[in-house]
């Protein structure tokens, strides 16, 4: 089973002459079709955390292992190919594109890479807007959805490559509990239809609730919210 790992990661952040330590000698492991939350009050250290994760933040110490390559180790092509196919991030601010359409939006992540397989990824992305309920948005642009709706596109955005590791961060925030409830039924259905290992950061406990373990950022800790 694919596993992803991260040991002993320390991150401080400067600003100006003062600098906070953000993250402090922090592990976690996540294995496919494992579902974490990240809780933790605002500035506490979540984004930074998954964008790590991710490798789209690189730690001041500390490793990322997929299985048993270490990432942080390889050199830069391999690492940019592997961290492509390996992870999905959906952002907290979820930065589609305005001027692309639902599908062109999706579609993003195989223009970037390249790949002429259009039937194939076509075929992926229509299956995926269909499992998140939004296949009627296809050829709408952003600007004419609602924040429930744009929500589901960059979830669909970030798992149509079929990525094993999903980092989705605040992917309820500033909806209603209603759309909220929607949003995390979905992804929870997600990561177990597609065996993906999904990562959650939210401040919506309910949400945290649903995953399979959950981990609190606090003073640069991660603590087992169980442990507590
Ligand atoms: N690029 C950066 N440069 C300097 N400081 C940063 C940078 N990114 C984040 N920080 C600081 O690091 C701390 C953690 O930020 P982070 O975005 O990880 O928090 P968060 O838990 O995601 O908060 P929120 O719940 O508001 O999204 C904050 O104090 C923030 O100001
Ligand atoms: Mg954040």
């Amino acid at each position: 089973m694919n596993k992803l790992t991260a040991t002993n990661i320390s991150k401080t952040y400067q600003s100006g002459d003062h600098q906070s330590e953000v993250l402090s000698n922090v592990s976690i492991s996540l294995s496919e079709g494992d579902s974490i939350g990240v809780i933790g009050s605002s500035g506490s250290g979540k984004t930074t955390l998954l964008q790590i994760l991710a490798g789209l933040e690189i730690p001041d110490q500390g490793d990322i292992y997929f299985n048993d390559i270490n990432l942080s180790s390889n050199n830069a092509k391999n690492f940019h190919l592997m961290r492509r196919n390996l992870f999905g991030y959906a952002y907290q601010f979820h930065y589609l594109l305005d001027d692309l359409t639902v599908f062109e939006n999706c579609n993003l992540v195989f223009k970037i890479a390249n790949d002429k397989k259009f039937n194939k990824n076509s075929k992926k992305i229509m299956q995926i807007l269909d499992e998140l309920g939004i296949t009627s948005l296809q050829n709408k642009y952003p600007y004419m959805l609602s924040g429930g709706e744009r929500q589901r596109v960059a979830i669909a955005r970030a798992v149509v490559h079929e990525p094993k590791f999903v980092l989705m961060d605040e992917p309820t925030g500033n909806l209603d509990q209603e759309n909220a409830e929607v949003i995390q039924n979905l992804t929870i259905k997600l990561s177990q239809n597609h065996n993906i290992g999904i990562v959650v950061a939210t401040h919506d406990l309910n949400y945290a609730g649903k995953l399979k373990s959950v981990f609190r950022i606090e003073n640069g800790d991660l603590k087992s919210v169980q442990n507590e």
